[in-house]
């Protein structure tokens, strides 16, 4: 049995030049911080985009850099300016980005980007080619590197390759519209396996593939050339020991051993002790509903006034491809929304709502969790958000309601919370009321539920699911060929 190569567009650090020095940040996102889990135990090498473009580099840098990322386990694809903006802000972010989550207004069908992205994929299926052994299992990741399994099949017939999406696979009626449909669900039938969050993406993508390819389905098997492909549901976990431990680890801790947050955070409970602190952790993202929550924070304060200084919004909005244009529009609606609903209910004791727009080192994110008494997250469409199963197991003593959008992957799971419609403000005000109420019993044994499940599918069992799915239809293909 060969090493695991796992290929995403993203590895597990960010590198950034500042003054001659390489930094590493830790990458967000679900597919880094999930990922990160299973690639520090195993025998792995993942090859990625380091997040520095070719131009960056100098030929005294570049050892220096190769170093910092064996480091972390990983080996990068060099990628130029062009290839970034072709590639990673075009094809991936403005066609199907969009497009997988049914924003189709925002899709864009552009041919310049779309060769970018093949010829980006071609660069990632070269680098893991340089790097595999036969014995090797190819692990590739998410919407941006779509055409990489057929690329290395081509190359590496034999070589078993799996491949997870870690956003929704939309339905066909969404799908049909992309010009280079067939393209991608060919560059996806080079894998052996393909793995989705829930049943519903991977019925989407069969009744694509039957549609649009013609091909012979049974079951979740498709008979592609002399293959079989399997497809199958694999609901992603979180290290549930990493973030219930910290979490009862924090809930130790000194006065002084305290992070400058929680200091804040504790004094302003303790000005006020039945004030509520709701709290919403997302990347800036149309996708995650940011907008629309804020809208319906203002119309839930109309509704129930008497919640006016008794409850706190704390929005984490962490940047991200702030190259697309989408994206800079968001923003400002944003910071539009937070000033103006600050600005017309605030009282000279009273702040509706706190917003970071940054991102937090896992310390503080542990302390904003376990901190705040109501978890709200609504995305309008999400692949799985792991954020909702990070606040549950965060919540050591099993206080705390989640309410969630039955739009992320991740509802499947959590029927113990409290699931809404994001669209619906009337449902979503009268939930908000709900949770606030909800006596501790019932929040105990919600959370009760959802810890049991989520501890025994962690990343772990998720990753180890999904090789050990491979490895079984390595050997029924075998014995079909
Ligand atoms: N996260 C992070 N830094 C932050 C805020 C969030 O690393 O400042 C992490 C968070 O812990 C979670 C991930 O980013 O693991 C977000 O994953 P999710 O599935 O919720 O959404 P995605 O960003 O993948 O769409
Ligand atoms: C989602 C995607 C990942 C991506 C992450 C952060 O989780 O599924 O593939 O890495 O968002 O987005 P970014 O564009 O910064 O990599």
């Amino acid at each position: 049995m060969g090493k695991t190569i796992i290929i995403s567009n993203r590895l597990p650090v960010q590198l950034e030049i500042s003054n001659g020095t390489i930094n590493a940040i830790p990458s967000v996102g679900g597919l880094a911080t999930g990922m990160k889990s299973v690639h520090s135990d195993g025998d792995s090498l993942w090859i990625g985009w380091s997040g520095l473009v070719e131009e960056d580099i100098s030929e005294e840098l570049e050892p220096k850099i190769d170093q910092a990322l064996a480091e972390h386990g990983s080996s990068k694809v060099q990628l130029t300016k062009e290839d970034i903006d072709g590639f990673y802000y075009g094809f991936s972010n403005r066609t199907i980005w969009p497009l997988f989550h049914y924003f189709m207004e925002y899709t864009e069908f552009e041919w310049d980007s779309w060769e970018s992205y093949q010829a980006v994929n071609q660069k990632f299926a070269d680098a893991i080619v340089e790097k595999a052994d036969p014995d090797d299992t190819i692990w590739v990741h998410d919407y941006q590197l779509m055409l990489v399994p057929q690329l290395v099949r081509e190359q590496l017939p034999d070589i078993s390759i799996g491949f997870f999406l870690h956003i929704p696979f939309p339905s066909y009626e969404i799908f049909r519209t992309l010009p280079w449909r067939k393209e991608i669900l060919e560059g996806l039938l080079g894998s052996d396996l393909i793995g989705f969050h829930t049943y519903d993406y991977e019925r989407h993508f069969l009744s694509s593939v039957r549609r649009l390819l013609g091909l012979e389905v049974s079951f979740n098997d498709i008979y592609y050339e002399d293959r079989m492909v399997e497809v199958d549901s694999f609901p992603m976990g979180i290290d549930y020991k990493k973030f219930s431990e910290t979490a009862a680890k924090h809930a130790n801790r000194k006065e002084e051993e305290l992070s400058e947050l929680q200091k804040r955070l504790n004094l302003h409970k303790n000005l006020s002790p039945d004030a509520k602190f709701l709290l919403s952790i997302d990347r800036l993202d149309y996708t995650k509903g940011i907008a629309k929550r804020l809208n319906a924070f203002e119309y839930f304060l109309n509704k129930y006034p008497q919640y006016k200084e008794k409850v706190r919004l704390i929005i984490l909005a962490v940047p991200s491809r702030s190259n697309v244009p989408q994206y800079q529009l968001l923003k400002r609606e944003v910071d539009e929304l937070v000033g103006r609903i600050n600005g017309e209910f605030a009282t000279v004791n009273w702040t509706p709502i706190w917003y970071f727009y940054r991102s937090m080192p896992f310390e503080n994110l542990i302390d904003l969790y376990t901190t705040c008494d109501i978890a709200w997250l609504t995305p309008i469409r999400d692949g799985m958000n792991l954020v909702a199963k990070e606040y549950i197991a965060t919540r050591t003593d099993r206080s705390g309601v989640l309410i969630l959008s039955e739009m992320a992957g991740s509802a499947n799971e959590m029927n113990e919370a409290l699931l809404i419609n994001p669209n619906n403000f009337e449902e979503i005000a009268d939930t908000l009321d709900r949770a606030i109420n909800m006596p501790l019993e019932e929040q105990k044994s919600r959370n009760a539920v959802l810890q049991k499940r989520l501890e025994r599918y962690n990343v772990e069992n998720w990753a180890k699911d999904f090789m050990g799915s491979l490895t079984e239809q390595g050997q029924k293909e075998k014995s079909y060929v």
